[in-house]
């Protein structure tokens, strides 16, 4: 199994700390926010890996991952996303890099307490699909929102105003090979991106999508100044990615 760490995008919403530099490479506590997913990966045995950056400072990721030897790594792929076309175009640049195998796909600001391990393998096991995890929030309207019948996900909406259930899918989504042909179908949304909710979309109206939920705390630590600092706090506190 491969992962893709998806860190482009403008970071406009923590501007000014982004105006001179990509959101992935701010500090979380005492590492870059980009340190966490990569790490999430590692620990759930995931060690070929593709960062997918963009804007005016992606050669930062290249001075600051080198090699991946700081993680144990062999080596990392990078590739460049031009423009902010949304998490789903920035993914489609992946599709080479995963020549048919299964991925994981971690969003750059996305942090965790713990790990996917049992994610992770419950996926291998599944024979095709995709696979998402959720977490019991108290805003789910900040993020995409499952609709739940029984124990199936009958929908997700992006940034719902009125959710349909408390959770929201955290940005580690699990693909087989399809996911690539599922996001050349896709047409932008009206924040003109190609959404990630819609590939989720497909895979659950052809009844292949399976769901988790994770223990411990998550946040998108990139959606906010407050997040940005909740973030510290959290990784302060009890520390990330524990095994
Ligand atoms: O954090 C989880 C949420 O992430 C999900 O619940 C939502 O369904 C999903 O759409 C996403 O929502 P956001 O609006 O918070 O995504 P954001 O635009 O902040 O992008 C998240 C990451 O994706 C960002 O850290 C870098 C990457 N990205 C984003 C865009 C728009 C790219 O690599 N390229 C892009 O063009």
């Amino acid at each position: 199994m491969k992962g893709i760490v998806l860190a482009g995008g403008l970071g406009t919403r923590l501007m000014p700390l982004t105006k001179i530099t990509n959101k992935h490479l701010l500090p979380i506590y005492n590492e870059p926010m980009v340190y966490y997913p990569i790490k999430t990966l590692i620990n759930a045995g995931i060690n070929d890996i593709m960062i997918v950056t963009g804007g005016n400072n992606a050669g930062e990721f290249l001075r600051l991952l080198g090699n991946g030897k700081q993680f144990g790594l062999k080596h990392i792929s990078y590739t460049y996303q031009e423009g902010e076309g949304g998490i789903a175009d920035a993914l489609s640049l992946a599709e080479e890099f995963a020549d048919g195998d299964k991925i994981v796909v971690i969003l750059g600001d996305n942090i965790i307490e713990n790990n996917i391990v049992n994610q992770k393998e419950a996926f291998e096991k599944q024979k095709e699909g995709a696979r998402i995890i959720l977490k019991k929030v108290p805003h789910p309207e900040h993020f995409g929102v499952p609709e739940l019948d029984g124990d199936k996900v009958i929908r997700i909406e992006e940034k719902p105003k009125k959710p349909k259930s408390e959770y929201a899918v955290i940005g580690i989504y699990m693909y087989d090979y399809r996911v690539f042909d599922v996001v050349k179908t896709l047409i932008p949304s009206d924040r003109g991106e190609l959404e990630i909710t819609d590939v989720n979309n497909y895979y659950i109206k052809h009844g292949l999508m399976m769901y988790d939920a994770l223990d411990g705390w998550w946040i998108d630590a990139g959606s906010s100044h407050d997040n940005l600092a909740m973030a510290t706090q959290l990784v302060i506190k009890t520390g990330a990615n524990k095994l």
